[in-house]
């Protein structure tokens, strides 16, 4: 069954969003398979966000995803992957069309990272390889 990494990150946290982005994976229909609320760590996010070493926003963003907890999830069913980047809406908040999570519940807050609420795998290998580290032994 296909399966994706959902984060929660620490805005989403923090703003008390995570039961709410919980209730929108399940009213789509899709299952939770894994819920665990984790501090990350330096070493964890440089394995999750490779692919982004060396951008601008690089530092901003792991800073800002070291400064709470963050809810991982393991969210499954057939076309979870899209399924929930589509629930998720655009990178900037500013832009997320209303209906998704970064379009009804986030805003521009000024800052170096935009913080979005929330993170979906874009692939099935990303997926793979994103809960592997978020749930090794999963
Ligand atoms: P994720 O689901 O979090 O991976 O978001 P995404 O796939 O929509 O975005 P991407 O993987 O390209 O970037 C990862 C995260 O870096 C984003 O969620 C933002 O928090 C941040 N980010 C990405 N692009 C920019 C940018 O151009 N400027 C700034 N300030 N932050 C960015
Ligand atoms: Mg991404």
């Amino acid at each position: 069954v296909e399966r994706t990494l959902v984060l929660v990150k620490p805005d989403g946290v923090r703003r008390g969003l995570s039961g709410e982005v919980l209730r929108r994976i399940e009213a789509k229909g899709y299952t939770l398979a894994a819920v665990e609320l984790k501090q990350a760590t330096t070493e964890l996010l440089a394995a999750h966000y490779a692919e982004h070493e060396g951008k601008p926003f690089y530092a901003p963003l792991v800073e800002f995803m070291l400064s709470g907890p963050t809810l991982a999830v393991v969210a499954e069913g057939q076309g979870v992957i899209p399924g929930f980047r589509s629930l998720a809406g655009a990178t900037n908040p500013t832009e997320a069309a209303p209906g998704t999570i970064r379009g009804d519940l986030g805003r521009d807050w000024g800052l170096k990272v935009q913080q979005n609420l929330v993170h979906g795998s874009d692939s099935p290998e990303s997926a793979a390889r994103e809960i592997g580290l978020w749930f090794p032994g999963l």
